[in-house]
Formats: C-alpha cells, sequence, structure tokens
C-alpha cells in the first residue's frame, strides 16, 4: 500500500506542475524524493512521512498556489483521497509547514522526518544543480545575472528575503553559501560540504571571468 501511495504522489505532482517552469518543478520535488529518501535511510526515519513530503512539499507553494497554501489544502485533499492515516497527514503537514527556508525566520523542524527533508529541499539548491536553479529563476524573475554595483544583503528577515531585488549572483552570498552550515542530518552534512565547494569554484570562476582575468 505504502508504494502504491508514494507512486500516485509522483503521478500527482507531475500532473500538478506540468506547466511550471520557475525553478519549482515536478523535476525538482522529484530530487528531493530521491535525495531525502537517501538521507531518510541513513538516519533511519519514516520512509513513507518523509517521502510524502518530499513529493508534496510545493503542493501549496505560496507562489504557486496561493489559495491553499494557508491550509497545505493540495496535499491534505491528494493524502485523503488516497488513504492516507490522518496521523501521518498531521505530520506531513507540519514538515512541509516548517520546510521553507525563509531567510533569518527559518525553522528547524521537530521531527526527524522533518530534517530529512528540510536538508534535501535545501541542498536541491546547491551545487551544479543549485547553479542552475539560480539562473533559470533569475531569468524568470528579469534580474540581471551580475551587476558589481549592488551589493549583497546578508541578514534578511523573511519578508525581506521575499521581497528585495537583487542579482543572481547575490543570491549565493545571501543564501546559497549559508546553507552548508544549515544541515540538520550527519548524512546531508557530508553532501553539503561537496556541494558547497562546487559552488564556490564556480563564483569563483565567474568573478575572475567577469573582470577579464581568465
Ligand atoms: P524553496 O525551495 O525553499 O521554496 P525558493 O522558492 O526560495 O526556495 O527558491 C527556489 C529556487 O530558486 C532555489 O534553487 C533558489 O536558490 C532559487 N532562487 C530563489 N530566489 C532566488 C533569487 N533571488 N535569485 C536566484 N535564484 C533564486
Ligand atoms: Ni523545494
Amino acid at each position: 500500500m505504502e508504494k502504491i501511495v508514494i507512486e500516485k504522489a509522483i503521478c500527482y505532482i507531475k500532473e500538478f506542475f506540468s506547466n511550471e517552469y520557475s525553478g519549482h518543478d515536478y523535476w525538482h520535488s522529484y530530487r528531493v524524493y530521491k535525495l531525502a529518501s537517501r538521507i531518510a535511510e541513513e538516519e533511519h526515519a519514516d520512509l513513507l512521512i518523509v517521502q510524502l513530503a518530499a513529493l508534496l512539499h510545493d503542493a501549496d507553494d505560496r507562489k504557486i498556489s496561493p489559495n491553499t497554501h494557508e491550509k497545505k489544502g493540495n496535499a491534505i485533499s491528494f493524502m485523503k483521497q488516497n488513504g492516507v492515516e490522518d496521523q501521518i497527514i498531521s505530520e506531513v503537514v507540519k514538515i512541509i509547514e516548517e520546510v521553507s527556508y525563509a531567510g533569518e525566520d527559518s525553522v528547524v523542524p521537530q521531527s526527524i522526518e522533518g530534517k530529512c527533508v528540510q536538508d534535501a529541499d535545501r541542498l536541491d539548491a546547491m551545487g551544479a544543480i543549485g547553479i542552475a536553479r539560480a539562473f533559470a529563476y533569475g531569468g524568470n524573475h528579469n534580474r540581471v545575472m551580475h551587476d558589481p554595483d549592488i551589493k549583497p544583503n546578508l541578514y534578511m528577515t523573511k519578508e525581506e528575503y521575499q521581497n528585495h531585488l537583487s542579482t543572481t549572483i547575490n543570491h549565493f552570498y545571501e543564501k546559497l553559501f549559508r546553507l552548508n552550515g544549515m544541515m540538520n542530518t550527519s548524512a546531508a552534512k557530508k553532501i553539503a560540504v561537496h556541494r558547497d565547494q562546487a559552488m564556490h569554484q564556480y563564483i569563483d570562476e565567474f568573478l575572475l571571468e567577469w573582470e577579464g582575468e581568465r
């Protein structure tokens, strides 16, 4: 039964994100699901809760589904329709509420399952994939890649983080380089170190090329 619910959740989000190109897409949820499962096995967390929360974590995203965001209506309807127990539904909903990055206002999830999902979601913003997502997001939001005159704004509140205008390169300083120090689980910490290095190498190279030095 558990396997069938997960397969249905994969189909559900594939359909849900079929017209989304903003960086929140089916493949993001799919990667978070894969990575969260790997972390969960190492951390001995409950796989069903981790996988449901990973797959559904963006199904009520504020930007994509503002009307269901508050109460997580899409995630709950999916789980109810597929016979998921109430206890599990409430654990999954709690994780979805805790998982999102919100600058200085981010929270540490209470359960080990939530910690695995949050780590996987953050890891997907890092490394080679993270770099690609950042530029895809920047293009989608009409941002310039880089402007040396616009300085990064570290330490933003949730409101500031969601509303300020900046460049894609600044996003690395404002968010992506900070994720390495924010992992909850030891399984994720090992992956984060590698992805952080890859981003630093890339940005060093970018800035040298920008000045015609490479
Ligand atoms: P979350 O998955 O926590 O909801 P966001 O919605 O903040 O994350 O971001 C989704 C993706 O878009 C991430 O890969 C993130 O790094 C990228 N992104 C978010 N804001 C920016 C930005 N201002 N510039 C470039 N990339 C961004
Ligand atoms: Ni996400």
